[in-house]
């Protein structure tokens, strides 16, 4: 039995799952007409209250295909340092859409409305135009750390005033909702695009859906095609989405559970030095003494159990639906084992 806690990326289809994709109805999706893709896309804008959503292949997909909707070559887009859209994205935010980005270094992958004003470029030539925010909640480089709602409030208010764009990178929004219990109606008022993965924690090989108004929406459709994610029977893996949506939210809670039962162990150690808060389903830390990522991974792994070094002294592990208590506690007196 391996327990790999490298990525909630690598959750499988349980078979309940698979029995709802292998039952979906299914049409050609870039003809709009794949029932089960047009009904998941209905009930992922029903979920903000937004006008209208589109499946794509993955959260990637809808990042850059909302970036480059916001904004014109040549503008600035506004994130945090570690964000995903800018450091794992294969700099697509310069490849497709022509913009760069101020980025902020921020708090455990969050940002605030103060820094986001002094980042905002004044109407002068010589400066690019700040056109987009981008959020990222939870934030996968700060730990799965969770925005506060008055916190985005309050950047809402700031992109009102200077007439930005607001974007939710949203791979983990499920996990951010259960942990802090907020209102998603909420973000479908604060954000004008917010991206929901359906293949982090959830069990679903693929998905994600951008959310927003329907004109948005009309102008990512041809992004996405321009991209080459236009799908055709792309209804298997929505009806995996929908499953997900329907049993596999609530559940996240048991993650983060699993979360901090790790963490208990590792705070014990003399080789762990220090640890982001753990908030959600995410873990980093740093090794210290006699360790270095490596050599905790490697340690790790001859026990089955796979983290991944994310730096030369910084681990992540991510629990997800497919580790079980069991695995949990195995990990647990691994990490106890290692000296
Ligand atoms: C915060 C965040 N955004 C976006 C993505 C991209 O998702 P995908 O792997 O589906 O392209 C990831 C992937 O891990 C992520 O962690």
């Amino acid at each position: 039995m391996i327990t790999d806690l490298r990525s909630d990326t690598f959750t499988k289809p349980s078979p309940a799952m698979l029995e709802a994709m292998f039952t979906a109805r299914v049409g050609d999706d870039v003809f709009g007409e794949d029932p089960s893709v047009n009904q998941l896309e209905s009930m992922a804008a029903s979920l903000f209250q937004m006008e209208a959503s589109v499946f794509c292949p993955s959260g990637t997909m809808t990042n850059q295909i909302a970036i480059k909707c916001h904004t014109q070559p040549g503008d600035e887009v506004i994130c945090q340092k570690l964000s995903h859209v800018y450091i794992y994205e294969g700099g697509g935010i310069a490849f497709n859409s022509g913009s760069q980005v101020k980025a902020i270094a921020g708090d455990r992958g969050r940002i605030y409305a103060d820094q986001v004003v002094e980042m905002i470029n004044p109407d002068d030539v010589h400066r690019a135009r700040t056109s987009l925010v981008c959020l990222e909640n939870t934030s996968n480089r700060g730990g799965g750390s969770c925005y506060e709602m008055e916190d985005m409030l309050q950047i809402k208010q700031v992109c009102d005033l200077y007439n930005l764009q607001l974007h939710l990178d949203g791979a983990r929004f499920f996990n951010a909702l259960v942990a802090k219990k907020q209102n998603r109606l909420q973000y479908g008022e604060i954000f004008d695009s917010i991206s929901v993965c359906f293949n982090k924690g959830m069990g679903c090989p693929i998905g994600s859906v951008l959310v927003g108004s329907a004109s948005f929406i009309k102008s990512a459709r041809r992004v996405r095609k321009v991209l080459g994610g236009g799908m055709r029977q792309a209804g298997y893996m929505a009806a995996a989405a929908r499953y997900a949506l329907a049993n596999n939210i609530e559940r996240l809670g048991d993650d983060h559970h699993h979360a901090k039962i790790i963490v208990e162990a590792l705070i014990r150690k003399d080789y762990v030095g220090h640890i982001l808060p753990v908030e959600t389903n995410i873990i980093i830390f740093e090794l210290k003494n006699n360790h270095t990522a490596k050599t905790f991974a490697d340690a790790l792994r001859h026990q089955d159990i796979l983290a991944i070094p994310i730096s030369a002294n910084q681990v992540r592990m991510v629990t997800h639906l497919d580790i079980t208590e069991d695995m949990v506690r195995q990990t647990v007196d691994a990490i106890k084992a290692i000296d």
